[in-house]
């Protein structure tokens, strides 16, 4: 027997070909020692119960309880299969077995599909060829071992060497088997302004499936998700996590068969996708990607988080800082000009913005969201100098200029429209639904890929634009491709359309730093990462909700992928009100960036955000590409923490929703610093409001005054109630082991040494190594 084992720095994944010709899985989990493929292969001499033997001489070999690489449909696997084609006498049995095997260093980037990349001594690949029993049908397994980041990358293509076309109705991206069952799902599920909320249960018999049909990865169920077992939390504990490099429909089936098999299959969802293979053409599946840890979900999302910033985010912005931007939107939506624009830029400009961008609304017609996109072109009546001039004024002020684009959408009220009707997804003879006004534009057509490749790139070049906002605000309806020879072939097409032209865009700018959104994260993916360094993570700013929102995003991807920006309140989407501090918390764990009407704000707040900004940036680095820990997660309280990779210095932040009366003193206990070195910690100050302490200022004032009166405003001017001030030395095992003690929460009355907290108050403390003081 063959054994082909791929190790990574702590993992293995082993298996080796059955005497039937199919790939039985022999083991992925903690590294080990194997040689002998025997060790591990199923033991059987008799038939099991009343399963179909795949082949009368061999007759112990049943399909339905060995664990697989790779399955398909007819030869007794009933589990669902990694691939199903029908051909065109209708029938639908086909059968892989192996036929040749190649190992190499380093991997294919693949050429219509984003995908994973690396050097070639950082990844070890087995290319496996399985070749249909009766046809001249290929199927190739792909596997890809990252050593550093402990990932393993599969995909599958489909090559047709017959002279008829065969339609795949299903081809999977991989197949995991395992002989374990004792898992509970984590799933990243919700829908726009609550995005990626982590959910729990256990599997049982039957499938548990993880999917979307919205067209995109969408917000509905992320496509990554984490099978872990009961006891497994943030720090210790199997877990196992899986994702694809795709933007569409996609589904993982995680099945539990009636021998307590587990077979995890990802990919392409199999509804709406029927693609004709015609004789010499060939199909290649995304990419999905796992990865597995016994310490616990940390760890395995650190993983994850090391191997996007390695190898999934590439060009220029690779590994590079991402500057603090101020957005418009919430600033002004549709509702701006030119001298509204350069006001609020110059305020952005004096606290310490880097980027400018404007958002929606700078093309022509477009004075609210029912017309114009498709058009691309400059509304000289909001911008009479047009986008050039406005941008050198942005650059004069010393920061770069970005821009906001929608390129897959269409409205029937656009020029593009009236001229290619044909454009709009959806046939001409009939109405098609809206979603937010508009239409999607098919990009599954080359026409309209050529299109937008060129405007957009006459427009980049005209804005001397640094930064793109690439959003994306409806899901599918009214599927169809006019240009398609095939409608099952619309959901896929339409993505590599995108691809295209993303590819395309990226190449000709590759200064230019791309944020996708897609109304906020409805299409927060690993295919987007590799063009777009940097997602908008939900159009919710609200703090609190966004602490739920980061922390589910946290545990697929990394801060530097997370874009978070600080906001008004009353907040716009939830009406909450949050101190600014804790907004300024919580947006600092990702990139951080500002969403917010400097002209509406006060000195005092103006100053505050700048102190912000410049703190920022000094813990940048840590902040978009340290270790981050979640450290509590509950329901009242966060923790978070980023430590820089060398130790030196750390970031952690506490945040809570509701302020509890008289609770027990609480410690801080720390993740990820070196527990040999020795740390300064220290809590960021800032100013309370005399204000949000109400009437209780009279327990105090020698007159009274009354809440909110011009008086309590006066006071208010002149006096603030300072944070408490945490400053101690102490030792990174000390720290990491048992913490420190906060400061008592205020009770009853007001000390410098007391905690001053109310709903949503959030602290951040920042550490630093230093040398240990002789006494
Ligand atoms: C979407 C985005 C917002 C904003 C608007 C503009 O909703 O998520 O950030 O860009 O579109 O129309």
């Amino acid at each position: 027997m063959e054994l082909f084992h791929l190790q990574t720095k702590n993992t293995s994944y082993a298996f080796t070909v059955l005497p039937t010709g199919q790939l039985e899985h022999l083991y992925y989990g903690k590294k080990i020692r194997l040689d002998d493929p025997t060790v591990l292969s199923e033991k059987a001499v008799f038939p099991s119960g009343n399963c179909v033997v795949y082949d009368r001489n061999i007759p112990h070999i049943s399909l339905e309880h060995r664990m697989l690489e790779h399955s398909s449909a007819g030869k007794g696997d009933i589990r669902q299969s990694l691939v199903e084609i029908s051909f065109p006498d209708t029938s639908y049995v086909s059968d892989f077995v192996f036929q040749h095997a190649e190992r190499r260093r380093g991997k294919e980037v693949l050429t219509d599909l984003p995908s994973s990349i690396g050097s070639d001594e950082e990844i070890e690949s087995i290319i496996i060829t399985l070749k249909e029993k009766h046809h001249d049908i290929y199927l190739q397994l792909n596997y890809s071992a990252f050593c550093e980041s402990d990932v393993i990358v599969r995909s599958s293509k489909l090559i047709n060497h017959t002279d008829m076309t065969i339609m795949i109705e299903s081809l999977f991206s991989t197949q995991l088997d395992r002989d374990d069952i004792d898992w509970q799902i984590m799933t990243f599920d919700g829908h726009w302004g609550r995005e990626r909320t982590p959910h729990t249960r256990d599997i049982g018999y039957g499938r548990s499936v993880v999917e979307s049909l919205a067209g995109c990865s969408s917000n509905r169920q992320n496509p990554f998700f984490i099978l872990k077992k009961a006891h497994t939390d943030e720090d210790v504990g199997e877990c196992l996590g899986v994702n694809l490099i795709y933007s569409g429909n996609h589904q993982s089936n995680i099945e539990v068969s009636a021998y307590d098999r587990l077979r995890i299959l990802s990919g392409i969802h199999p509804t709406h996708f029927h693609w004709p293979l015609k004789p010499n053409e060939s199909f290649q599946s995304p990419e999905a990607i796992f990865s597995f840890s016994i310490k616990g979900l940390n760890c395995l999302s650190q993983q994850f988080h090391t191997f996007i910033n390695q190898h999934i985010i590439r060009g220029e912005w690779k590994n590079k800082e991402r500057p603090i931007v101020l957005n418009n939107w919430e600033a002004t939506y549709f509702n701006f000009n030119e001298s509204k624009i350069l006001k609020l830029a110059k305020e952005a400009a004096s606290i310490g913005v880097e980027c400018f961008v404007l958002d929606d609304g700078w093309f022509k017609n477009r004075k609210d969201d029912y017309r114009a996109l498709g058009d691309w072109v400059t509304d000289t009546k909001k911008l009479p100098h047009g986008l050039n001039w406005l941008s050198r004024q942005i650059q004069s002020m010393n920061m770069s200029f970005g821009l906001w684009v929608e390129p897959e959408m269409i409205n029937q009220d656009s020029d593009c429209y009236r001229n290619h009707p044909e454009w709009a997804v959806g046939r001409l003879d009939r109405e098609a639904s809206l979603s937010r006004n508009q239409r999607l534009i098919d990009m599954s057509n080359p026409d309209v890929q050529d299109y937008l490749i060129e405007r957009l790139s006459q427009i980049f070049e005209e804005a001397e634009v640094s930064f793109v906002k690439w959003d994306y605000n409806r899901i599918f309806s009214d599927h169809f491709g006019s240009t398609l020879d095939h409608q099952g072939k619309f959901t896929h097409a339409f993505i590599l359309g995108t691809y295209r032209v993303l590819q395309q865009l990226t190449t000709r700018f590759p200064h230019v730093l791309f944020e996708s959104c897609a109304s906020g994260g409805n299409r927060f993916d690993l295919g987007m990462l590799c063009y777009t360094p940097q997602i908008w993570t939900s159009d919710n700013t609200d703090a609190l909700d966004r602490t739920v929102i980061q922390t589910g995003t946290s545990y697929g991807y990394p801060l530097s992928a997370i874009s978070a920006h600080v906001s008004a309140v009353p907040n716009h989407q939830t009406r909450r009100l949050s101190p600014l501090n804790s907004r300024l918390a919580v947006a600092s764990f990702g990139v951080f960036g500002c969403e917010i009407n400097l002209n509406d704000c006060n000195e005092k707040q103006k100053k505050e955000i700048a102190a912000h900004i410049s703190l920022y940036k000094a813990y940048r680095k840590t902040l978009q590409f340290g270790t981050f820990y979640r450290i509590m997660c509950d329901r009242n309280q966060v923790r978070w923490m980023c430590v820089d990779q060398l130790k030196q210095s750390a970031v952690a932040m506490y945040f809570q929703s509701r302020n509890p009366v008289n609770v027990k003193s609480e410690r801080f206990i720390t993740r990820g610093l070196e527990d040999e070195g020795y740390y300064s910690v220290k809590s960021v100050p800032f100013d309370m409001s005399i204000l949000d302490f109400g009437d209780l200022i009279n327990y105090v004032s020698p007159v009274h005054i009354k809440p909110n009166s011009i008086l309590h405003k006066t006071v208010d001017m002149f006096m603030k109630v300072k944070s408490e001030h945490e400053n101690l030395q102490a030792y990174g095992d000390c720290l990491n082991t048992a913490g420190w003690a906060l400061k008592q929460p205020f009770v009853a009355g007001l000390h410098e040494e007391s905690r001053i907290m109310f709903d949503q108050s959030a602290r951040l403390y920042l550490f630093e190594r230093k040398e240990v003081e002789n006494s």
